[in-house]
């Protein structure tokens, strides 16, 4: 067997790969930048039988004080993008462009990239940290915009045949942050690149309030530059832009995903709270269910921003962005996560579920 030229390290601490600073050790841990370095390492994972993990930006990430047994993969595919046009098949006089973007590459970068050429779609993604790799796996959405929509394949390394495969956006089968890559093929696949394609006579949105707020009364009609920085003042407003040395960034963005429940919860909670149903903030989500922000849940519950308890918090820009105070552990944030889950459960009859991918024991 030839010589292996990726680079296996052992007991790398984890923490420094994640946007919340938390977590134990990788038994093996190594980055590639290369398919070939890919296949080489997946290959020393097989042979020593070992589970695989693998870390994009570590931005959407909680890992145990133990750490995880096996192969921490951190995939940052290199490579240039690839810009391209044509028209759609479906609307065939609709021009569009498309970008095949390395897996390894900046999410942010990438979306400035693509309105700074005027080109809309994906502008509200703005600020969302990462590689482009990540943005499908829990099909990443913010101001009105979900990343499914502007995608055309994501090319994979399926594991279980060791092929290099390209799924189309309909077998990626995108819901509200999912898609069969966090839920019914966890596991399988491994994001190599992603085309994206935008339609080139389309003309900005503003669908979402923080938006609209923020234009109303300019007098003109934004570009997808204007709303690309609109949206990463709006998020570094909310603590929810990661910035070297701001305390509020310690986190994973949203703790919780905001739950999407029966309408008929509405009025329970408006009982329960002695609230007008006008009153509580919720948008429709299909037939006969709605989605509540989780944030506003927490703070009726008794989690307001800024709270403490140890060395764990809750942001004080974003009550949905739990936070690493400075030396919290796994156990910290899991201690409150444990105590807003039980209580927004006995309040109001809510699941809240965690957001943040979960590793190791
Ligand atoms: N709210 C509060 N307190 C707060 C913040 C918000 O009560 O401190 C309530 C308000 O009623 C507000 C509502 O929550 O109107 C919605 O707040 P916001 O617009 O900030 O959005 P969010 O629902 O908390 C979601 C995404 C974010 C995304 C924003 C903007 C989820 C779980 N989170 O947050 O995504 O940036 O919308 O589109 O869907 C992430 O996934 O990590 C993330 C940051």
């Amino acid at each position: 067997m030839p010589p292996r030229a990726v680079y296996i390290q052992e007991n790398v601490p984890l923490a420094p790969y994640t946007t919340f600073r938390i977590g134990g050790p990788a038994r093996f841990f190594c980055e590639v930048t290369t398919t070939q370095e890919l296949l080489e390492a997946v290959t020393f994972a097989r042979e020593c039988s070992l589970p695989l993990f693998v870390l994009g930006g570590g931005s959407n990430l909680l890992v145990t004080d133990q750490g995880f047994d096996g192969l921490v993969l951190r995939v940052k595919i290199e490579g240039a993008i690839n810009t391209g046009g044509g028209y759609r098949e479906d609307r065939p006089r609709q021009a569009s462009v498309t970008y095949d973007v390395p897996g390894g590459m900046d999410w942010d970068a990438f979306v400035l990239k693509v309105a700074k050429a005027g080109v809309t779609g994906i502008e509200c993604l703005a600020g969302i940290p990462g590689f482009a790799g990540g943005a499908p796996i829990q099909n990443i959405g913010a101001y009105g915009q979900e990343v499914s929509t502007s995608i055309l394949w994501v090319h994979v390394l399926d594991l279980e045949t060791l092929n290099f495969v390209s799924l189309t956006a309909k077998d990626c089968g995108f819901a509200y942050r999912c898609s069969i890559f966090n839920t019914t093929h966890r596991n399988r696949y491994i994001v190599i690149s992603v085309t994206f394609r935008l339609d080139l006579d389309a003309t900005p949105t503003l669908r979402y309030a923080d938006l609209k707020d923020y234009f109303a009364g300019r007098g003109f009609a934004p570009k997808p530059i204007d709303i690309y920085h609109a949206v990463r003042e709006i998020r570094h407003r909310k603590g929810m832009l990661i910035l070297e040395g701001e305390d509020d960034c310690r986190s994973a963005g949203s703790f919780f995903k905001n739950p999407v429940v029966p309408a008929a919860v509405l009025q329970n909670i408006a009982a329960t709270l002695t609230l007008p149903v006008d009153k509580i903030p919720h948008w429709p989500a299909g037939e006969d269910r709605i989605k509540l922000p989780a944030a506003w849940l927490l703070e009726r519950a008794g989690f307001p921003k800024g709270f403490q308890r140890g060395e764990a918090g809750i942001s004080s820009r974003h009550t949905l962005a739990l936070i690493n105070r400075g030396h919290a552990s796994f156990a910290d944030i899991a201690g409150l996560r444990d105590t807003i889950q039980c209580e927004v459960a006995q309040r109001f009859g809510i699941q809240l579920e965690q957001e943040p991918v979960q590793l190791g024991e």
